[in-house]
This record gives C-alpha cells, sequence and structure tokens, in this order.
C-alpha cells in the first residue's frame, strides 16, 4: 500500500495527539508530536534563562538544540530527547504549558524546527501533529485533519491527564490556558494555527477515541487507495 502523510492539527487539547498516536500505530506509521519539540525548546530556554526578545541568543540556543524521539517498548510510546535527556514527563508540566506558546511564536524557533519536521516526515508513512502541518509543514499531504472539541470538555480532559501524573490543577486555570494558548496559536504572525482549506474537520467532544480513531482511519485508507491507484495509472 502506498505511504501517505496524515497531517492532524487543532486546537490544544482536543485528543489531536491521542488520535494521531493510534492511528500511526493501526497504520504502522511514525508517530511525530511537533507539540513536543515546542515544549523541548521550551525546557531548554527555561533553563538557560533564554531571553525570547533577544534574537542572536535564541538563535545561538537553537543551535544547540538536539531533539529526536526514541520509542520505548516498555510503555508503547515514543519519548522525547532534549540532547539526550529524555524530557517526555518533564515537558508536560505547567510551567511548560505556560510559555510554549510565547515561545512557539518565535520565528527563528519555527524555521528551525519546520525544517527538521519537513526532513522527519519527508519519505511519507507519518502520521505528524501539531498547529501547522497541513498549511506550512507539509501543504501536500495527502490527508488533513482539523481536530476541535468544546472549551470545557478539552479542559477536564487535560485536568484528569494531569491527575494521572499527580498534578492537581484547577479547573479555571487550566481553561485560562487553554485560552491564552488558543490565542497566541491563532493569532500569531508566523504560521498560526489555521484549518487548511481541504482539511477533514472532527469534532471530538463527544466522541469515544475509537470513534475519532476510525474515522480517521477510514478517510486514511480511502487516500491510500487513491495515491495506488494514481500511481498504477502513471505505470
Ligand atoms: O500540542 P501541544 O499542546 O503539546 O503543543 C504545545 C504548543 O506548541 C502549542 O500551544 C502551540 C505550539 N505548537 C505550534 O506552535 N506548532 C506546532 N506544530 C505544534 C505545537
Amino acid at each position: 500500500m502506498q505511504k501517505i502523510i496524515v497531517a492532524v492539527d487543532g486546537y490544544s487539547g482536543c485528543g489531536k495527539s491521542t488520535t494521531a498516536k493510534a492511528v500511526a500505530n493501526a497504520l504502522h506509521y511514525t508517530y511525530i508530536d511537533t507539540g513536543a519539540m515546542y515544549r523541548a525548546v521550551t525546557l531548554y530556554f527555561h533553563d538557560h534563562y533564554i531571553e525570547l526578545n533577544h534574537k542572536r541568543e535564541v538563535q545561538r540556543a537553537l543551535d544547540d538544540i538536539n531533539i529526536s524521539f526514541v520509542y520505548n517498548e516498555k510503555l508503547s510510546r515514543p519519548e522525547t530527547y532534549l540532547n539526550g535527556n529524555n524530557v517526555e514527563e518533564e515537558i508536560r508540566k505547567m510551567y511548560i504549558s505556560n510559555n510554549v506558546s510565547q515561545v512557539s511564536a518565535l520565528p527563528e524557533v519555527r524555521y528551525a524546527l519546520v525544517a527538521q519536521q519537513q526532513k522527519m516526515g519527508k519519505r511519507g508513512g507519518v502520521v505528524m501533529d501539531g498547529r501547522d502541518i497541513g498549511t506550512k509543514v507539509f501543504p501536500d499531504a495527502e490527508l488533513k485533519i482539523f481536530v476541535t472539541a468544546d472549551i470545557n470538555i478539552r479542559a477536564q480532559r487535560r485536568q484528569q491527564e494531569l491527575l494521572g501524573k499527580n498534578q492537581l490543577v484547577p479547573f479555571d486555570e487550566i481553561v485560562e490556558n487553554l485560552k491564552m494558548r488558543d490565542y497566541i496559536d491563532s493569532s500569531r504572525a508566523e504560521s498560526p494555527l489555521l484549518k487548511a482549506v481541504e482539511a477533514f474537520e472532527l469534532d471530538t467532544s463527544y466522541l469515544s477515541i475509537d470513534e475519532q480513531v476510525e474515522y480517521v482511519i477510514h478517510l486514511a485508507t480511502d487516500k491510500m487507495l487513491h495515491k495506488h491507484r494514481e500511481n498504477s495509472l502513471l505505470d
């Protein structure tokens, strides 16, 4: 079967990553969490006291950053590494969530990470989730999904997820964080969060994870068949 690129974009906490990860597993594709890359940069900037409005300092820091994903067989998930250290747990903490949108709005940061993402996905067979995958990173992706959900439901899910990691964060604080990130992510000058014209909209408010995954797999299978037929005609 022909390998395609599945671009999954949308707001924070809509179930993008959960869906994208499960779709990648089912299709035997590589899952790439681009949000984790922005979070890893945010952690590095935090630990090294990088001034966000100091362009040269930002660029020098970016040159020193190496982000990779290593599959953890025991937990059946890819984990994020920053300069050789596993930062998967750290980058999900609230102090990172509170700063990641400001960091990811910086053009220097976006140029560096978009280039790396394009390299990672260029051979296809990937499910990539983020904010600008279908519009900027892979505008020619065969399948684009735009995920949305009701803000209260998103906040409930995020609260449960944090509780699962023993982090008790008040509901209102989570709602505020989501709203702030939605605002910054959608209004930034450099590749803002936008629904690509040809993207399929997936509202997960009242769907189970299985239903979301099934929906995307169904569309992906269609696209793979389509690509296969097109290539057979060219042969
Ligand atoms: O998917 P996430 O919530 O882990 O993403 C964290 C932040 O990173 C999000 O608030 C916006 C930013 N981001 C981005 O600007 N572009 C992407 N492709 C992915 C994430």
